[in-house]
């Protein structure tokens, strides 16, 4: 699938998902280029239809395009509870455990999607797997003795890369963390890593989000199609 494609279904997810957004009701905004469609047709409806909602984003990047649109982003301190969260995601399988974080948002992300009624998630369908793990894991570490926690990572064999940008400085996430990227092509037992992972001092948060989604809404050829989770 080239790009071009990839984008149409990850437009048409968003499309979809923004469905669920009505009059009155907290919606949480996720992060990434798939939610980026999800905020341009919210934008739309607020516009055009007159939309009224109120929206808590799991990054500063959504709130920046968020308010833009003149969407009513408060912080998720000042809500008693957010009725939906709309967020992408990197991995998916039919167990509906997933991997978070390939934009740097994961612990904003757990934090706003622990604290929400119902979790959906919008992806192309190239994102679901039978095995989660091809996706490099990543990990929010506090800088402090960073390199400590990689040597612990390196001696488990979780091959873990310090994410950079551009200028090869440390990538830093909305908290002024680092992002590890573990490279540990398949995760057969994601519990157990989940547990040592979080587990592990100097560790902030992970991108395991374990039968934590209610719906996969996934850009298909043929038209969204939705994943229910009836395990949670
Ligand atoms: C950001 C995320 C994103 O939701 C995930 O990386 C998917 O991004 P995209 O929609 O750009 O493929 O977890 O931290």
């Amino acid at each position: 699938m080239d790009k071009a494609q990839q984008d149409a279904l990850k437009k048409a997810a968003g499309i979809e998902a923004a469905k669920l957004v009505t009059d009155g009701m907290i919606a949480g905004l996720g992060t990434g280029s798939t939610v980026r469609f999800l905020v341009d047709e919210l934008g739309r409806r607020v516009k055009e239809e007159g939309l009224q909602f109120t929206g808590v984003t799991t990054s500063r990047r959504t709130q920046e395009q968020a308010e833009s649109y003149g969407i009513k982003i408060v912080d998720i301190d000042d809500v008693d509870h957010i009725d939906v969260t709309i967020d992408g995601a990197d991995e998916v399988d039919k167990n509906f455990n997933g991997i978070k974080g390939g934009g740097a948002a994961l612990l904003w992300e757990k934090i706003v999607a622990t604290n929400s009624n119902q979790i959906v998630w919008i992806v192309d369908e190239s994102k679901v797997v039978d095995t989660i793990g091809k996706f490099p894991l990543p990990v929010e570490v506090i800088p402090f003795g960073a390199g400590h926690v990689i040597k612990k990572f390196e001696a488990k064999g979780y091959k873990p890369v310090l994410r950079l940008d551009a200028e090869g400085k440390p990538v830093r996430t909305d908290e002024n963390n680092y992002v590890v990227d573990l490279h540990l092509e398949r995760i057969d037992h994601p519990q157990d890593l989940a547990e040592d992972l979080i587990t592990t001092v100097g560790v902030v948060e992970h991108g395991l989000f374990l039968n934590m989604v209610d719906k996969v809404i996934v850009g298909d050829p043929n038209g969204p199609r939705v994943m229910t989770n009836g395990n949670k």
